[in-house]
């Protein structure tokens, strides 16, 4: 079994932007993260769960310059998601997503939600 990290990131450590309402869901709140504070992100392919606004967020470093962002928690039955392998895996019952949260094998159904997520300086831009 692959190590997981787990992070509770408390908001003492990020600054939370509130963003527009965008009426797109529950991600229209930006949350800017020091990069220095992921340190599993400092390699490509390192990820990291962290929580904000008390949600599960699953970070993944695909490339020097491109992450990525999921909601945490498998759409099955809400066991945490984690990076192996170039997807997202659920060690509950064993459902996989591909990058794009697209369902690629289940019992899972409905696809893994995406965030945004963007680099702006030192700081990773979480939401919308
Ligand atoms: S909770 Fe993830 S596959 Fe069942």
């Amino acid at each position: 079994m692959q190590k997981r990290t787990f992070l509770k990131y408390m908001l003492s450590g990020a600054v939370a932007t509130a963003g527009l309402l965008s009426g797109r869901g529950a991600w229209a709140k930006k949350y800017a993260i020091a990069l220095n504070k992921l340190p599993a992100l400092n390699d490509v392919g390192g990820s990291v769960t962290i929580k904000l606004g008390g949600r599960h967020v699953l970070l993944v470093r695909l490339s020097q310059t491109e992450y990525r962002a999921f909601e945490g928690l498998c759409t099955h039955q809400s066991c945490p998601v984690s990076y192996v392998k170039k997807q997202i895996s659920c060690e509950c019952h064993g459902s996989h997503f591909d990058l794009n949260g697209k369902v690629k094998s289940g019992p899972a159904t409905r696809p893994l939600a995406t965030i945004p997520v963007k680099v702006q300086g030192d700081k990773l831009i979480v939401g919308e």
